[in-house]
Parts: C-alpha cells; structure tokens; sequence
C-alpha cells in the first residue's frame, strides 16, 4: 500500500502524523478545498496533474512523513579545544525537546573530545569519510574508523565537497553505500547551485543527486536526506518556507515514484542553508520539512537549541 500519500485511509505513523488525517466523523476541509489545494500545490511544483498527492490525505498535516524531526549541527572546519568545550558545556546545559534526533558533526580532529563530554542526549556525526576500506590514504579517515571513536552518523555530498572539493555523484554514492554497510547512518546532501535554480533545474538537479545515492544505496533506513541549496549555504539568504517545501515536496514525491512510498513516508528530509533561532519554527511549519541540518547557527548553543526545539511548532500547526 501507497503509505506516504496515495490512500484516502489513514495509515498510523509513529512521528507528529497522529493527527494528520481528518477523521470521519469529524468536520474536515472539504474535498473541494483539499482537491484545490493539491491542484494549486501539483500546478506550482509543475508536477503532473496524475501525482499520487491529488488523492491524498493530508491537507492539514504538519509532518508528512513519519520519521522522528531531526537537528544536525555541521561545525565545518570551525573551532578549537576551548571554543568546542564551551560549546559542548552549552549544549549539555540546554533544554531539548525529546521528540527530537540532535546531531552534532565536529571536525574529524574534535570528535573524541566531543564523544567524550557531550551527553548521549545528543549523537555524533562526521562531515565526511572515505571510499572504503581504510589502508594507504593519506589524510582520509574510514568509516571503519567513525564507528571504533563512536560515531553514529556521517555527512555525505555537503556541497562544499562536491563544489570546493569536487566530489561528483558517484563517488558520493559509493560512499554512502560503503558508510551504511559500516553501520553509519548517512545524511545524504542535496541542492542546487543559483544559477541552476535560475535556469529552472532545480528538480532535475536534485533528482540527479538523489539517483546516485538511489543506485548506490543497498538500503533508505539509516539516510536521511538533507536538502540544501547551495544559494542558502553560509550567506544569509535562507530559502523561503515555500521554497523549501515545495522542494521537500519533490523530494518525497520522488522517492515515492523510484523507490517505494514505504521509503519516502519513513525517510527524513531535512532543510539546510541559513536556518537559524529567528526563521526555524516557520521552515519547521512545514508539512515535508523534517527537521535542519544547520551550519553558522549551530556553533551557537543556546541558538541551536532552539532550532531544535522548533519541532513545537510543527506539533502547533499539526
Ligand atoms: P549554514 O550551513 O547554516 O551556515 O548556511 C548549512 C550547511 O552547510 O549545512
């Protein structure tokens, strides 16, 4: 059965979707206005009049899919022993909602000292691994090797790889599939560049991306996928909640065409691309955004907890 969107029953989901679908005996929208909505929503997607999301049930949810919200924090290249440890003290100290997934991804140098002080409150992530295997590569790190100093997850195809570093689609994929065969859950980046949404490409390029992990990936249980256009990273200009939806939308919709609908129901897709205390709870709002992976903010405790707890607002707009 279609989980994510195609019945008109209501399958349970274990997230934010318990109240999702209107009941029966309760007075819903009307089909016409479900119906106009989803027309006006497959319309400005540029969706097919045929997607699965006409049919669906689910004009007022708040979460679409089923999964946990979830929070990373990418330090990036940022930080030293003490700005790490106040940073670490912050964190512990601050009040988190428990219906959350908190990550943190130091730099590779840092992690042991992060394992060591953070509380299991929160899960540690790297921002890149290698290949394979681990042996003669100067300046890699294997996933063999996250795993034996605690690492639970791994940032894959962040697009200051695939842009500065030049990391192209394959070797991302390839990457993922070796990291999750480590027992790594994979935050498997996506986004297009400015003038690729300028020029309209912005579906195609992330269908491209997500294909690569597709086709590499022997499972979707431990990916999430992090959306992140390369316009929004780092300089201010984060995208509108329409924005990101309407990607988030297509994402989703995607993975229910050349995956399954089970996956794209289960599958966390995150929102990146200067997210911070001030524009988190409306970007939360949003049916298919599913949590944040944050850069800048994230250096910033009592910042990122608070983007963290916007998960309370999506639980208000449910
Ligand atoms: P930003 O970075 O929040 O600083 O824009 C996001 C990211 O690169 O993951």
């Amino acid at each position: 059965m279609a989980v994510a969107s195609t019945s008109l029953a209501c399958p349970h989901f274990s997230g934010l979707r318990r109240s999702s679908c209107p009941k029966l005996d309760s007075p819903p929208l009307s089909i016409s206005t479900a119906q106009s909505f989803f027309q006006n929503l497959d319309s400005h997607l540029r969706l097919s009049s045929s997607s699965p999301r006409n049919k669906a049930c689910r004009p007022v949810v708040a979460m679409a899919g089923s999964g946990k919200f979830f929070v990373g924090g990418n330090w990036k290249c940022n930080g030293t022993k003490e700005s790490i440890g106040k940073l670490i003290s912050d964190l512990n100290s601050a009040k988190l909602e428990s219906d959350v997934d908190v990550v943190v991804a130091p730099p590779f140098i840092y992690i042991d000292q992060v394992k060591s002080s953070l509380t299991d409150r929160m899960e540690v992530s790297a921002q890149n691994c290698w290949i394979g295997k681990g042996g003669a590569f100067t300046g890699e790190i294997s996933g063999e090797q996250l795993k034996d100093i605690g690492c639970k997850w791994v940032i894959l195809g962040h697009s200051e790889r695939r842009h500065i570093i030049g990391e192209d689609d394959e070797f991302i994929g390839k990457k993922a599939a070796y990291a999750l065969g480590q027992g790594l859950g994979v935050i498997a980046c996506i986004g297009e560049l400015l003038q690729e949404r300028e020029e309209g490409k912005t579906f195609d390029v992330c269908y491209k991306q997500l294909k690569a992990f597709a086709d590499a990936v022997p499972s979707w249980d431990d990916v999430v996928i992090a959306y992140e256009p390369v316009w929004a990273i780092g300089t201010g200009k984060v995208a509108t909640p329409q924005q990101a939806q309407e990607v988030h939308v297509a994402v989703r919709d995607w993975l229910i065409k050349n995956v399954s609908a089970e996956v794209a129901s289960k599958t966390r897709i995150i929102y990146g691309g200067s997210v911070n205390g001030s524009n988190c709870a409306d970007l939360a709002k949003q049916e298919d955004i599913d949590g944040f992976l944050v850069g800048g903010a994230s250096l910033k405790g009592p910042e990122f907890a608070t983007i963290v707890n916007s998960v309370t607002s999506k639980k208000v707009a449910a």
